[in-house]
């Protein structure tokens, strides 16, 4: 009999590019990170990400949020999709709906997502326009356990990057997006790892409360 503890699982769930998906399955593949990425959801079926997963022999689900008039009715059938599948954790990467407690309360605990911007500074869109026109030095991204709060669930970790002079939404997007590769798959390491947990409404690490998330800075800044 086999004494290996079985691989911790995982749902990726996104509406876009994935490059966050494209860094779990490149660590994954290398070895660095130690999960079973079981299946790759979006609510777009044009999504390009669906390519970056099929590439790498991933299954894929797509259901479609216009085809479901109430939001309950649409997470239902995301849960009855994922559960096909028993996912040990959900990863919200890009995913761009909002999600009701029919769908945060089946995996409570167990729902990781990345926010573009250092929360609680900049819920909601449009993180990185905001954060320039607020004159801000620093800006970034956020790793938190998704409750039924948008964008509002215990942080987990955070990268940093400076903001620049002449720096546009979109070559900050680009700067925040590379600290976001390596933070996520931190984050997702530390849950299967069994060493970060969601209880009583907080994240802890190694047994503690974190009253702050950690922090990542890119080398040379
Ligand atoms: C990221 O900026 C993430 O913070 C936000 O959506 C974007 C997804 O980018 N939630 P990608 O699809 O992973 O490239």
């Amino acid at each position: 009999m086999s004494r290996r503890t079985p691989r911790i699982s995982a749902a990726v769930l996104i509406s876009g590019g994935g490059t966050n998906l494209q860094a779990f399955i490149d660590e994954t593949v290398s070895g660095e990170l130690d999960l079973d990425l079981k299946v790759v959801l979006s609510n777009k079926p044009d999504a390009a990400g669906l390519e970056r997963a099929r590439k790498a022999n991933i299954k894929v689900e797509c259901v479609e949020h216009r085809d479901f008039r109430e939001r309950e009715q649409f997470d239902a059938k995301l849960v009855s999709v994922l559960n096909k599948y028993a996912p040990d954790m959900i990863i919200l990467a890009g995913f761009m709906r909002i999600l009701s407690p029919v769908f945060i309360d089946r995996f409570a605990g167990k729902i990781l997502n990345i926010h573009p911007s250092l929360l609680p500074k900049y819920p909601g869109l449009n993180t990185h326009q905001r954060a320039i026109e607020a004159g801000e030095s620093w800006h970034g991204s956020t790793v938190h356990f998704a409750t039924a709060e948008l964008d509002g669930g215990p942080r987990i970790i955070q990268g940093r990057v400076p903001v620049l002079r002449d720096d546009t939404a979109e070559s900050l997007a680009l700067r925040v997006l590379k600290v976001e590769h390596q933070i996520y798959t931190q984050a997702a390491a530390l849950l299967a790892s069994g060493r970060l947990v969601y209880r009583d409404g907080q994240a802890w690490l190694d047994g503690v409360p974190m009253d702050e998330p950690l922090q990542y800075t890119p080398p040379g800044k």
